[in-house]
């Protein structure tokens, strides 16, 4: 019997490991006869660890799995998918996964990430087989016409900056997949390289051929030791099997890949202070023009792309763009892995096509808090995101929508706050993260951070509140149109939606927060 049990680092963190040993152990005492695979997570981390068991209609699934539960579960014969407390049913009919439409995400869960036999199973490498027989100027027209936007944050359409780089002429040119996922309440990237490894290669593969790089890097924050791990090992088995090095797949294209680890700083997320820290130097951003696509890592012509957007190629080539851009509403095509993360009662990726709302996502699919108080905030897009009231909650997940309601969708994380959160705390906070992670390039953002952290206090403490909230906003808006990069460009949006949306935390009614209690 074959049963699964995830080694993603969140399953790892709720305990899998100590789960699938004593789960190993149990088994051989009895003498039965088990197979224990450890694929990525199926992304529903309120049941983790779950223990799937593979039977002939599908994977029945047990969770959240304790230590405790181990000999009970034997007891209930869960081998053939018995009957216990925690027994889900099958994984696949659990509505959270029934409903995503997983494109980017297909086979994390599912498949063994070490293996590239369980890859080449599940579709592994069509793409890339297209990709070769098309060639660079098809491959640039097939993503063009996908639709897919970067995935990082910024929306800016992968087709374009491809062909920016297609057409640079350069001895060299590089790949460099943007793997710093900073953004709080994020998590799919890492979750990709951990469960899906080899397709992350083959999106970067593919990348190489389009553009002409035989060179490209992974950027890893050194927080992800376990998708480094995977990634590594990934990289070592598609060497041996011919799919990265010279001639892939008996083709006349070459490209070989390496990881390089971060350091730790969030600003190293920002491509060109990502290429600074990958060139050995400090990760200071670098005024555009010019555009790394023109002059990137090492001076030459590179594709940044993030982890998404290079895991959505794959299936792109393989299952054509005409399929990938029917997914999704307006200009926002394709699906996109949204991480439900804060206090939320299912938290998880739901991988899906743009357009679902946010009222959706928080109070149907998440399930509303995990404390049970009302929603009172959500802040999607990550730390510089805006924060939206329940009455925006008709907002649809797209990057104009989000846009037109001074917001952004990000890199898809979406936290969730009930109705203890004292909104004129997260302001400031916003403010402090700013100064913390600045990296002192520009005057706005160095000094604007530090002087609008003292100003939250004197208007929380209600000193000059009138006078200093002018101040306020003028200073945001001039961090946002004055600052070099995203980091000071958008922490005005947390400030500045929390004193729109939530004018009452800010010295109007000090009662209310005592009143929630
Ligand atoms: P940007 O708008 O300056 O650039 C977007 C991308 O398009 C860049 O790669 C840029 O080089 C490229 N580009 C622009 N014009 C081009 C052209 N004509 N030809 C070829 N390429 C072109 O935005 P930026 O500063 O790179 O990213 C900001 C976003 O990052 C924010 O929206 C934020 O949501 C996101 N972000 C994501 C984080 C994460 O953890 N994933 C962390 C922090 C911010
Ligand atoms: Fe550096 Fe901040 Fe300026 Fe970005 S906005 S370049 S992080 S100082």
């Amino acid at each position: 019997t074959r049963i699964f049990i995830s080694r993603d680092a969140g399953a790892l963190a709720l305990g899998a490991e100590d789960i699938a040993r004593k789960i190993a152990d149990t088994a051989e005492e009895k003498g039965l006869d088990i197979e224990i695979v450890r694929p990525g997570s199926r992304g529903m981390f309120w049941l983790e660890p779950l223990v799937e068991v593979e039977r002939p209609e599908g994977r029945i699934g047990y969770g959240p799995v304790q230590l405790d539960d181990v000999d009970g579960l034997f007891d209930a014969n869960f081998l053939e998918g018995g009957d216990h407390k925690l027994n889900l049913g099958l994984t696949e009919e659990i509505p959270f996964f029934k409903n995503q439409t997983r494109l980017t995400f297909a086979r994390v869960g599912i498949v063994d990430p070490r293996s590239i036999e369980d890859y080449k199973a599940t579709r592994g490498y069509e793409g890339l087989r297209k990709a070769i027989d098309m060639g660079p100027e098809e491959i640039v027209e097939a993503v063009t016409k996908s639709g897919l936007r970067g995935r990082g944050g910024a929306g800016f359409p992968t087709g374009i900056k491809w062909r920016t780089v297609n057409q640079a002429s350069a001895p060299q040119k590089y790949i460099v997949c943007n793997a710093d996922e900073g953004d709080s309440g994020t998590f799919a990237d890492r979750m990709l390289m951990e469960g899906d490894p080899f397709m992350l290669i083959e999106g970067m593969t593919i990348a190489g051929i389009a553009v002409g790089a035989t060179k490209g890097y992974i950027y890893i924050r050194s927080e992800y030791p376990h998708a480094i791990e995977a990634m590594n090992a990934a990289i070592l088995k598609a060497r041996e099997e011919g799919t990265l090095g010279d001639n892939i797949l008996g083709s006349p294209y070459s490209y070989d890949m390496e990881v390089r680890v971060g350091a730790g700083a969030y600003v190293c997320g920002e491509e060109t202070s990502l290429l600074d820290s990958l060139e050995g130097k400090r990760g200071e951003v670098r005024a555009k023009p010019p555009l790394p696509a023109h002059i990137g890592l090492f001076g030459k012509p590179t594709v940044i792309n993030n982890v998404l957007s290079l895991g959505a190629v794959p299936h792109i080539l393989a299952d054509g763009a005409e399929y990938y851009q029917e997914f999704g509403e307006g200009k926002s095509r394709g699906t996109l892995p949204i991480q439900l993360a804060g206090n939320v009662k299912f938290g998880g990726v739901y991988e899906t096509a743009f357009g679902v709302t946010l009222g959706e996502l928080v109070n149907e699919i998440g399930g509303g808090t995990r404390s049970g108080r009302p929603v009172r905030a959500v802040q999607v897009g990550g730390p510089l995101g805006a924060y939206f009231p329940p009455t925006l909650f008709d907002t649809p997940f797209g990057y104009e929508d989000f846009a037109a309601k001074d917001g952004l969708i990000g890199h898809g994380g979406v936290v969730v706050f009930d109705d203890t959160v004292d909104m004129a705390k997260m302001a400031r906070f916003a403010m402090e993260f700013c100064a913390v992670e600045s990296c002192g390039k520009c005057t706005p953002c160095r000094i604007g951070s530090s002087r609008g952290m003292e100003l939250m206090d004197k208007i929380v403490a209600n000193e000059d509140r009138a006078a200093n909230l002018i101040v306020l906003e003028d200073l945001c808006n001039t961090m946002k149109f004055g600052s070099l990069c995203a980091l000071g460009g958008f922490t005005p949006y947390p400030v500045m939606s929390a004193l729109t949306h939530f004018p009452e935390d800010f010295g109007a009614d000090p009662s209310r927060l005592e009143a929630a209690e």
